[in-house]
């Protein structure tokens, strides 16, 4: 088999134009955008020129299959609303490079995917949520994203191209090349990370409810100021949670809407998204205790209510030994010595896969660590690298 970085690298741009923000390389392509569903015809094109059966399923993911058992390769080609323009296109492109230069070469048997809504427009890497039985349809199709668009809605723009769910028993193994998003492989000079495993998630829509009222005339001892609430919650948990978290949890507050958001009517209303992560269950399970009780409590002090919505969330996910050693032995041959073996803080699709089959990941750095954003880079060389690593490991598998 032989890979042609060139070829890789052309549709990685290529694909880098729809959605393009027009600020450095960024991308706005969030899952069903017009943008994403024609990067998603586009990348069908592209893995029918290569040899390969295309599927689309009934939530938008596609595959391009290839006969027989296969090695699934793949990402996601949906992005944040202001996102980069590797995360996830890497793995997609990369998995079609190495899918192509196995037809050409007759083997070995080699699918690609791009999962659909990997970013959490709906929920949490909703796409391979919903294949792997993670969430069940019904379920995510009452999904809302923060304008209140059904997951329901949203797919019905895909109906026309959608088929079945994809059997997951002809796939050996699922392999994902994806960029770091973090500063760890970037400072230390090195080249290939090896995921040993993925971080949990929790994210739960928490809802103050205050009183709306004169910004003028409403004394502050009388105020049932939402923001004030949320402010409060967020000083607090970060103090509460001192004595649970190591120095690799992390929480974020996120889509915070005030009602009515005006400079002379004291809040009625702040609705946010709370969200954290960690490697072990049971931390995560004390977080959502304490973030719980704490929200109650700053309501109760303060005259509001408190509403919490569906908790959503993944668990932490160990990587398969077999497919982890022949992305070891890969980054070995392709840049000895510039390789480790780490964790995974983002979340991946393959948290998800993993229900499914033996699942692995590599990473290539992030310039800066920098991800999530329209500055997110990553050296040409190191690109190739990743595909080389991925490219050679599947001769093991
Ligand atoms: C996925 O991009 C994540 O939020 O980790
Ligand atoms: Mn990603
Ligand atoms: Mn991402």
């Amino acid at each position: 088999m032989k890979i042609e970085p060139d070829r890789f690298l052309r549709d990685l741009h290529a694909l880098r134009e729809f959605g393009a923000s027009g600020v450095g390389k960024g991308v706005i392509r969030p899952a069903y955008s017009d943008a994403d569903i024609a990067a998603r015809k586009w990348l069908a094109g592209r893995m029918e020129e290569a040899g390969l059966r295309v599927h689309f399923d009934p939530v938008g993911n596609l595959f391009g299959l290839a006969d027989g058992p296969s090695i699934l390769l793949g990402s996601h080609s949906d992005s944040q609303p202001e996102g980069g323009w590797l995360d996830g296109a890497l793995g997609v492109i990369a998995g079609l490079e190495v899918a192509r230069a196995a037809q050409e070469a007759g083997g070995p048997s080699i699918s690609v995917v791009s999962f659909q809504d990997e970013e959490g427009r709906f929920g949490v890497t909703t796409g391979s949520a919903i294949w792997s039985g993670q969430i069940d349809l019904q379920t995510a199709d009452a999904l809302e994203d923060d304008k209140g668009n059904s997951f329901a809605e949203a797919r019905s723009q895909m109906a026309e191209l959608a088929g079945d769910f994809v059997d997951p028993a002809q796939f050996k193994g699922y392999v994902e090349l994806h960029i770091e998003q973090g500063p760890a492989l970037d400072s230390s000079g090195e080249q290939i990370g090896v995921v040993s495993d993925i971080v949990g998630i929790r994210d739960m829509r928490i809802t103050f409810n205050g009183q709306q009222n004169h910004a003028g005339t409403t004394p502050m001892h009388l105020r049932q100021d939402a923001f004030q609430a949320l402010s409060a919650f967020n000083a607090a948990i970060a103090d509460r949670f001192a004595n649970v978290v190591t120095p690799s949890t992390v929480w974020t507050i996120g889509h915070v809407a005030l009602h009515p958001n005006a400079s002379s009517i004291v809040p009625g209303r702040a609705v946010f998204s709370m969200q954290w992560r960690d490697s072990d269950p049971q931390r995560l399970a004390r977080m959502e205790q304490i973030i719980r009780a704490t929200a109650a409590e700053i309501a109760d002090q303060m005259g509001l209510s408190v509403d919490f919505g569906t908790l959503l969330g993944l668990e932490p996910e160990a990587m398969d030994p077999t497919l982890q050693a022949a992305l070891e032995a890969g980054a070995e041959a392709v840049s000895p010595g510039k390789w480790r073996i780490m964790p995974s803080g983002a979340l991946h699709d393959a948290t998800n896969v993993a229900r499914l089959m033996p699942v692995a990941m590599l990473f290539v750095p992030s310039i800066n660590g920098i991800s999530h954003a329209f500055s997110e880079d990553t050296k040409e060389a190191d690109l190739v690298a990743g595909l080389e690593v991925l490219a050679r490991a599947t001769a093991f598998m």
